[in-house]
């Protein structure tokens, strides 16, 4: 068995986002048994069964080298501990006593059992009572979020998660629905990464159609009433991005919100929903028109991080899968920090088909798809393909909509609105649905 004369060695794992008494605890706790090594999460790792965390891992990692106690720092790459461990095969890991239930609750006994290939021991430290992380993430929810910080996100998210998924949000309330729901699965908790500004249901719910007939201003509006609520990132669905000489500002301003990338399609001309297809008349730019039209907007971004994700309709026109390729290529030659691909076939199989081919890219951007009309195929099915983001371009609405009308039908047919209380929220929900209204 190891000793505690100073050669022994210690092994902590963390996020270490929001760091607390708690954390500093472990380490302090950690110290009296030998030199710390602490394995901090990577965004990857933590992204994998739980939210992004608020910084990244080079910030978390500078703070925790400076906590006294601490060695050294090393980066976790996984939730699961053992290849750290194997690589270091330390005497103890410490932990606190808060991971015997839940998610974590396997992580640990495969620390138990590959400690004692080594004769290594768990010691585990009383979890520190009137603080949590769930509840200082609680706390800097309700603070809100920076520009720059949520800008920054999306390509953070990117990076650490195998699939992102992006939610359509048109209101606040329908903000709040993106950036508050969750659900428990077996891999943890799992919730929406971030906000798609469509076109289509930002005009909708403002009973215009999904023609460019919402101006850029009118659009700006919806952004700051998520923007007041939320603190995830946006996708803004940019349409045509207009005229050269009017993108500029338009991403300019985007930028300034704190918006982390605009969608814009390859067509020109009046504007029409992608997804009635060749049933209405629509144009697609040329291929040099829509370059130039992605350089402008590159050279007008101010920061890093923002993202200009150029969007194919050659599918939609039925222009064939060649002009497809031909089209990605260019637009990741101008300079198109990712690519959508849309299709409006059911089955998803022109998507897939496009994703084989895409493989074989020299340079490939992050490719986002849109699974509205190939509803049936699911986000991982997506991911193995090889996209990296899935946008559920209209759901909230198109689900609002046709229960608002069966209420109202209610109300007409029966002279009073009783029958209609299965399918509404109670007044007292809606009182107390946003905090703050007493
Ligand atoms: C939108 O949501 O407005 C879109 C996606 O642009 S689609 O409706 O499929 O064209
Ligand atoms: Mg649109």
């Amino acid at each position: 068995m190891s000793s505690t004369d100073g050669t022994s060695t210690v092994y902590v794992g963390m996020s270490a986002d929001l760091i607390h008494r708690g954390h500093l605890n472990v380490i302090k706790e950690a110290a009296k048994l030998g030199k710390v090594t602490v394995g901090v999460l990577t965004d990857a790792a933590i992204a994998s069964y739980k939210r992004l965390p608020y910084l990244d891992y080079e910030q978390r990692k500078e703070i925790v080298e400076a906590i006294k106690g601490v060695d050294q720092v090393v980066p976790q790459e996984t939730l699961d501990y053992r290849p750290n461990l194997e690589k270091l095969r330390p005497d103890y890991v410490v932990h606190g006593d808060d991971w015997k239930e839940g998610i974590q609750r396997e992580t640990r006994r495969q620390v138990i059992d590959t400690l004692a290939q080594w004769g290594g021991e768990l010691v585990e430290v009383a979890y520190t009572k009137g603080i949590s992380s769930t509840q200082l993430n609680k706390a800097v929810r309700e603070v809100g979020t920076t520009a720059d910080i949520r800008r920054a996100r999306l390509r953070r998210l990117i990076n650490a998660k195998p699939v992102v998924r992006i939610l359509e949000a048109h209101s606040g309330l329908t903000g709040l629905i993106a950036e508050n729901v969750t659900v428990q699965t077996d891999e943890g908790l799992r919730e929406f990464d971030g906000m798609w500004g469509s076109s289509l249901t930002d005009s909708v719910a403002r009973g215009k159609p999904d023609i460019e007939a919402v101006d850029i201003s009118a659009r700006m509006n919806t952004i700051n009433d998520i923007f007041e609520v939320t603190t995830k990132p946006m996708i803004f669905d940019g349409d045509t991005g207009g005229r050269p000489e009017h993108f500029t500002f338009t991403v300019r301003t985007l930028e300034r919100l704190g918006v982390s990338a605009i969608i814009v399609e390859d067509k020109i001309g009046l504007k029409k929903n992608s997804l009635f297809g060749t049933g209405v008349e629509q144009t697609q730019d040329s291929i040099q028109g829509f370059c130039d039209k992605i350089r402008v907007g590159k050279d007008a971004q101010v920061t890093e991080d923002f993202m200009i994700i150029a969007r194919l309709e050659s599918l939609i026109l039925k222009h064939g899968m060649e002009d497809c390729l031909e089209r990605a290529a260019a637009y990741i030659e101008a300079g198109a920090d990712g690519i959508m691909i849309h299709s409006r076939e059911p089955e998803g199989r022109e998507v897939f088909d496009f994703c084989k081919r895409y493989e074989s890219f020299e340079r490939q951007v992050p490719l986002v798809a849109v699974p509205s009309s190939y509803d049936a195929v699911y986000e991982n099915e997506l991911s193995d393909a090889g996209v990296d983001v899935v946008i559920y371009a209209n759901h909230l609405l198109r689900s609002a909509y046709p229960a608002m009308v069966r209420t109202a039908q209610t109300i007409l047919s029966n002279g009073r609105s009783y029958e209609a209380r299965d399918g509404l929220m109670s007044i007292g929900d809606i009182l107390t649905l946003i905090p703050g209204g007493k």
